[in-house]
């Protein structure tokens, strides 16, 4: 491969997935796009950079961009993400006066082969006690069809359900078919998959309560890194949370977004952060925490503004209304050490690639959370666009 089909691949992923490749991964070139290249017929990758300019080549530009993607995942990656969902997370979300509706979104935003989005629905399943009668969706989105095959058939080596998956939960939720452990219906029906990438719009997957975005930025440049962080901030309730990897944070990359005290890589919004619909403040988050938690100081929609979570709903484009925290939230969540050069604002941000999500549907929530005062919630059918919506 010359320098320059090295650099022509090299472009040709960073349009497409966003992928950015310094001039040492050229191995990783080599390794991944050689097979592809021998599927295709052809005898070298110097062959495959040909095809790849051709006119047509479309289904080979989205394959080779796919066999880029780097998978590596496991069930309850790095503990401490979903250590912080079941004491910091889901006490806030019990703790928020729309938990009357009982509904909770979660976008896994690169859920490869489905450890993150399952880890989440067991351990969803397991605060069955708490989380009884609500309505939780887990969609989970790759840019990778291969991944969310795999993902959607819940079937896994002995090797991955024995790799972070706790003995018990593994007995529990896996039953043996052959050479492989496949994952409980029950927990599998929890989570809708979607091919999405994360160059694209997300305005039509709607809002969330709660984003995971783990060990995909890593991958990609500041100025992208900051775009997507800012379009992610715009998807979130204004009281939701954003977890990210172990390697990545938000610091210097975005001002939309704070770090929540005591809880390694979980962020919540900025006050000023350009939000979707705003909720009404949610309250005594600590009172109802099981272990210690610093809650995140959120700032107060105003009164008029409905809690919903219905995508269709215009984003609130301005800065929301400076207002008090919740009077009962220990507000010890600190803003994100000012940023040098918020990236945000300054980076040039890539645009999004201009086709959103093909023909896949729009997703809705499982139900428009209206104000309902005192009594649960009824349970709400599945939407028309078939997402997994089920009570815990
Ligand atoms: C290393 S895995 C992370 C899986 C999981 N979040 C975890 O932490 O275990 C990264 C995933 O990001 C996906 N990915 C990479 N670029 C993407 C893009 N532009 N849009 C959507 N997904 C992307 C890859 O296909 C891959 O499955």
């Amino acid at each position: 491969m010359t320098p320059q089909e090295f650099d022509y691949i090299r472009d040709l992923l960073k349009e497409r997935s966003g992928l950015v490749l310094g001039d040492e991964k050229r191995y990783l070139i080599e390794s991944r796009l050689t097979p592809v290249a021998r599927e295709e017929g052809m005898e070298s990758l110097s062959d495959l950079v040909t095809g790849l300019k051709g006119a047509g080549s479309e289904a080979l530009r989205t394959k080779v961009t796919q066999a880029m993607t780097i998978n590596e995942s496991f069930f309850f990656r790095d503990k401490t993400p979903f250590e912080n969902f079941k004491d910091i997370i889901v006490p806030a979300m019990l703790a928020s006066p729309r938990s009357t509706s009982r509904t909770m979104r979660i976008w896994c935003a690169a859920a490869s082969t489905g450890q993150e989005p399952y880890s989440l629905a067991i351990q969803i399943k397991e605060l069955d006690d708490q989380l009884r009668g609500w309505n939780i969706e887990i969609v989970a989105t790759d840019l990778s069809e291969e991944v969310l095959e795999k993902a959607k058939s819940g079937l896994y080596s002995q090797f991955e359900v024995q790799r972070g998956l706790p003995i018990q939960l593994m007995v529990k939720y896996f039953k043996q078919t052959g050479s492989l452990w496949q994952i409980d219906s029950s927990i599998r029906s929890m989570v809708k998959y979607q091919h999405f990438n994360l160059l694209d719009d997300y305005t039509p997957l709607g809002t969330f309560d709660v984003i995971f975005c783990r060990n995909v930025l890593i991958y990609f440049d500041p100025p992208t890194k900051s775009d997507m962080l800012g379009r992610m901030a715009r998807r979130l309730r204004s009281d939701g949370f954003l977890a990210l990897g172990a390697a990545e944070t938000v610091i210097g990359i975005s001002d939309d977004f704070m770090t929540v005290t005591g809880a390694r890589g979980l962020y919540a919004l900025q006050e000023s952060a350009g939000t979707a619909a705003s909720p009404p403040a949610r309250v005594s988050a600590a009172a109802t925490a099981a272990t210690p938690i610093s809650a995140v100081a959120q700032p107060v929609a105003p009164a008029a503004a409905p809690a919903t979570s219905s995508p269709a709903k215009p984003m609130a484009s301005g800065p929301r209304p400076a207002v008090a925290p919740a009077a009962a939230i220990s507000a010890s969540a600190r803003p994100a050490p000012p940023v040098a050069a918020p990236a945000a604002s300054t980076a040039p941000a890539p645009a999004v690639r201009p086709a959103p999500l093909g023909s896949a549907p729009a997703l809705r929530p499982a139900v428009s959370v209206a104000p309902a005062p005192q009594a649960p919630a009824p349970q709400a059918p599945a939407p028309a666009g078939g997402i997994a919506s089920r009570p815990v």
